[in-house]
């Protein structure tokens, strides 16, 4: 018999939950997301994200198990996100999850969110370790070398914002709708991506660190001139300054993996997060996979995205290591996978979404 587990995740505007099993089947993937409650202020807003998980949580897992075709009583454990993450949602999840274990008497398991995303090419794709993972969310964007379940090197990330906070912000001075990765790649598919030029950053110094706050500023720059010197923004020159951005941001992801992929030394790179849905970044990870002789790998987008499969299926690496929470399990604001590596400045500067 297969281990079957329920994964619980709150930890930023999306609220799910999912029942796994061991041999690597999703038997259900429920996830409400908060888009429309926080559109009105720019951001997430925690306090609102946290109502609105405690409002749902019950409902998404009661879905997830009829999804399923299971009851409580079918379950081997309760796997929930106990950290990094905006505190309200966190604890939220936690503290049903504890609810749900006392009363069935399961086994709790508490995961770290960046470690379901990192370890979800091995629910998708069986891959054994070590791997090389880049995480490029809206809130996050690191290397990780994979060497176990509970074994992450942080080999580099961004210094100040995120790729998706970078296609967000830039969405947002062009007058294009939020999410905004989509909408600039569709913009950039009309433009020309030598049209305008934009920095590189970093690109210059050894390492795998990135920096995407200066392209921003660049964007604003090109945007600014071209409405002091036209008295508005050209549709054309709107697509060009797109497609610019995105081979820029594209430019610099596929360097730095390469650099990543040659320290990690590993058969495997393996992209989460929802800016891995861009296809010109794709190409541009897949192409410096191939060059190095390595497989490229990206997980279907639902989950990529923020999901609580990834959190059952991190739930059962740990339980299967032997790992089990008890009722003091606490919600953590901050939790770094690699505990060793220096905390990045700024990183995830948009709270602690990943
Ligand atoms: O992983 P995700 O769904 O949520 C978290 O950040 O946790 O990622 C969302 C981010 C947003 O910033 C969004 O603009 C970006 O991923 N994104 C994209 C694309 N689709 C989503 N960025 C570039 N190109 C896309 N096609
Ligand atoms: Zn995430």
């Amino acid at each position: 018999m297969p281990l079957t587990v329920l994964g619980i995740e709150s930890s930023c505007d999306d609220t799910a939950a999912a029942v796994v099993t061991d041999d690597g089947r999703v038997l259900s993937s429920v996830v409400s997301g908060q888009t429309a409650l926080h559109a009105d202020f720019g951001g997430v807003v925690p306090e609102i994200a946290a109502r609105a998980h405690a409002e749902r949580l019950d409902l998404c897992v009661e879905a997830a198990l009829e999804q399923a075709g299971v009851t409580l009583r079918d379950l081997d454990a309760i796997a929930v996100t106990a950290g990094p993450g905006l505190i309200g949602g966190v604890m939220a999840g936690v503290m049903l999850a504890k609810g749900l274990a006392a009363g069935t008497g399961l086994p709790l398991v508490g995961v770290n969110h960046l470690a379901g995303h990192a370890l979800t090419p091995r629910l998708t794709d069986g891959i054994g370790f070590p791997y090389l993972m880049l995480l490029v969310s809206g809130g996050h964007c690191q290397f990780l070398r994979v060497s176990g379940p509970e074994a992450f090197t942080r080999l580099g990330g961004t210094i100040d914002d995120a790729p998706g906070e970078a296609f967000d912000k830039v969405a947002k001075l062009l007058g294009l709708p939020q999410p905004g990765g989509p909408a600039v790649e569709a913009e950039a598919a009309k433009g020309d991506p030598d049209a305008v030029s934009l920095p590189r950053p970093l690109l210059d110094r050894p390492g795998c660190d990135m920096s995407f706050s200066g392209l921003k500023t660049a964007v604003l720059r090109v945007r600014d001139q071209a409405v002091a010197a036209e008295g508005g923004l050209r549709e054309s020159l709107r697509a060009d300054i797109c497609a610019s951005f995105q081979a820029a941001v594209a430019e610099v992801l596929a360097e730095k993996t390469r650099r990543a992929l040659a320290q990690a030394d590993v058969p495997v790179v393996a992209v989460a997060g929802g800016v891995a849905a861009n296809r010109t970044i794709r190409a541009a990870l897949e192409r410096v996979a191939s060059d190095a002789g390595a497989r490229f790998l990206a997980p279907p987008l639902a989950l990529c995205t923020d999901n609580a499969a990834m959190i059952a299926w991190a739930g059962i690496e740990r339980f299967r290591l032997g790992h089990r929470d008890g009722m003091d399990l606490a919600a953590r604001p901050r939790w770094p996978l690699d505990q060793s590596a220096a905390p990045m400045l700024g990183a995830g500067k948009r709270g602690a979404k990943a």
